[in-house]
């Protein structure tokens, strides 16, 4: 008879293989967009294993989106997440002041990307314009360096079902920048990097 091992021991083994490949690939160069563009291939290929992420081991939101931690590093180390974005669950353009790598499972994201278009010279004022968008789906990913914007919105009668890779645990995050481009205006976060 085969043995069973359950899903949340195999996953377990596939996040900390996951992990220890994106070490390695951080170790030999650094953070960089040809680093980062791997880390998307290797969030995608792990996001694929969908018999990993089975949704009746993870609670669905009450309301707009939830993550699960899913292997989050001690200290300074990075955050594996698998979130849940319900039917239209929104997010105005913002920064994470970290790099971040996301990985669809099912359902449909449309990520907008802008690029700041003011000096930065005016405390609390913001200018942003457009530069691209992409749908997150099965099979897809898409990764962001620190400074990177973008906005979110799930699209389709499904909740959206992914991996997200931050650079540090979300409970320690950096401020994140939020951007309103009616207002022309931008309002940080406070940093949570000296959180316990
Ligand atoms: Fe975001």
């Amino acid at each position: 008879m085969p043995i069973k091992v359950d899903s949340a021991a195999r996953r377990a083994q596939a996040c900390k293989a996951f992990m220890a490949q994106v070490h390695s690939t951080v170790a030999k160069e650094g953070i960089t967009p040809s680093t980062l563009h791997a880390l998307k291939l290797k969030l995608v290929a792990l996001a694929k294993r969908s018999d990993l992420f089975p949704l009746a081991d993870f609670a669905m939101p009450q309301a707009h989106g939830r993550s699960h931690p899913l292997l989050v590093e001690e200290n300074d180390g990075h955050g594996l997440y698998l979130s849940i974005s319900l039917p239209g669950k929104e997010a105005a353009p913002h920064d994470h002041g970290i790099w971040c790598a996301n990985a669809a499972i099912s359902g449909r994201e449309r990520h907008v990307f802008y690029r700041r278009i003011d000096d930065g010279k005016k405390a609390g004022s913001a200018e942003i314009a457009k530069v691209g968008e992409v749908v997150i789906e099965p099979g897809t990913g898409m990764v962001m360096a620190d400074h990177d914007i973008h906005s979110t919105v799930v699209i389709g009668d499904r909740p959206a079902v992914g991996l997200a890779l931050y650079g540090y645990a979300l409970a320690r995050f950096p401020s994140v920048s939020w951007f309103h481009p009616e207002f022309t205006s931008v309002r940080a976060t406070p940093s949570r990097r000296h959180a316990a």
